[in-house]
């Protein structure tokens, strides 16, 4: 089999997907991409492949690209790729707006490309550990989740993260996607949802930059979101936790451990192997992986278009939820 001929472009989280590409077999990485000539050039001479601070001018020496670039980027590129019959492995979030997203989609699906969102923390093993858990019923049926992903974002004045239009909303949408998929992935279809926002503490955001977030299941569960980019001091007990009938299931802030909690004790799911050690590609290789194989046998990746329209529909109804005000 002849290796997939791939591209990363921008090379901030793309660094990662850079390498990922790098050492996956059947990868063969053949351009680095950024509009900063020195980070391109840096990055190039690391992984020994070519360098360009223009993607559209690489097009014709790859098979697959994967677009690492601001959201506001991702549908005219994605567009433009897809219509040079590019394979498409996109960060997230697929587009800004539902229009976007289904244009994209629509594309994929008429030139025949694969389109994958890279969703990361859907592919890790100890995520797939909790999902099989939560889906064995040896816990119960699902009650609560909480999950937690709080961290302090330096301001970038000025910068697309700052712009709401940009950056597609605050940080629900933009980190607090991965979480969103994943409490779909892991509880199932939502029925209703509700959230609040603000932006104190994180002002230089046009968006909110702390969230809370809830979403009840058809099957009558709900669950909770905080995200955040204005914490300084945060110390939650795990990054989500899914309380059941029968027990309760953590799984670790790494995202690389699994507990049970039930009335026998604590019981370790899944553990990292102690030499395995994270570089900065370890989360990132397992998509990569999977978008590969995808290429090579013509699948449709698990987190597709489709799949991603979910969360970010999910998301966009979070967003427009008011509360009920209160009068004293
Ligand atoms: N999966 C994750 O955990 C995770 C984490 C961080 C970022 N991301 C995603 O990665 C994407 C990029 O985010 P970031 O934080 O790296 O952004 P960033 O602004 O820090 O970096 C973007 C890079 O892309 C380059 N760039 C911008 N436009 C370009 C163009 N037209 N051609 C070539 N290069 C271009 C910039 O020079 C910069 O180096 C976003 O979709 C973001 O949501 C994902």
């Amino acid at each position: 089999m002849e290796k997939i001929r791939t591209a990363v472009v921008g090379l901030n989280m793309g660094l990662a997907h850079a390498h990922a590409f790098k050492k996956a077999e059947r990868s063969d990485l053949r351009w680095v991409v950024d509009l900063d000539e020195r980070k391109a050039a840096k990055t190039a001479e690391e992984l020994g492949c070519n360098y360009s601070t223009d993607w559209t001018k690489i097009l014709d020496d790859v098979d697959a690209v994967s677009l690492c670039t601001p959201h506001h980027l991702h549908a005219p590129q994605a567009l433009q790729a897809i219509a040079a019959g590019k394979h498409v492995l996109l960060e997230k979030p697929l587009a800004n707006s539902e229009e976007d997203c289904l244009g994209i989609i629509d594309a994929a699906d008429r030139k025949g490309v694969t389109l994958m969102m890279a969703y990361v923390v859907r592919y890790l093993p100890a995520v797939r550990k909790l999902k099989e858990a939560v889906d064995s019923g040896e816990y119960g049926k699902p009650i609560s989740a909480q999950a937690w992903v709080q961290t302090y974002l330096e301001p970038i004045l000025g910068s697309w993260f700052a712009s709401k239009e940009k950056l597609g909303g605050g940080v629900l949408f933009s980190h607090g996607c991965h979480y969103i998929d994943i409490l779909l992935y892991l509880l199932g279809e939502p029925a209703r949802v509700a959230q609040f926002g603000t932006r104190v503490g994180t002002e230089w955001m046009e968006g909110e930059g702390t969230s809370h977030g809830i979403i009840q299941f058809n099957s009558g569960a709900i669950a909770h979101l905080n995200s955040s980019w204005g914490m300084k001091y945060t110390n939650p007990p795990a990054l989500c936790q899914i309380h059941l009938t029968e027990g309760m299931l953590q799984l670790s802030r790494d995202l690389w451990s699994v507990e049970a909690v039930t009335d026998k004790g604590t019981t370790t799911l899944f553990k990292r192997q102690p030499e395995l050690e994270l570089g900065i590609d370890t989360n990132v290789a397992f998509e990569i992986e999977h978008f590969l194989q995808c290429i090579e046998s013509g699948a449709r990746p698990e987190t597709d278009g489709i799949e991603a329209l979910r969360s970010h529909r999910t998301i966009w109804a979070m967003s427009g939820s008011t509360g009920v005000q209160v009068n004293l």
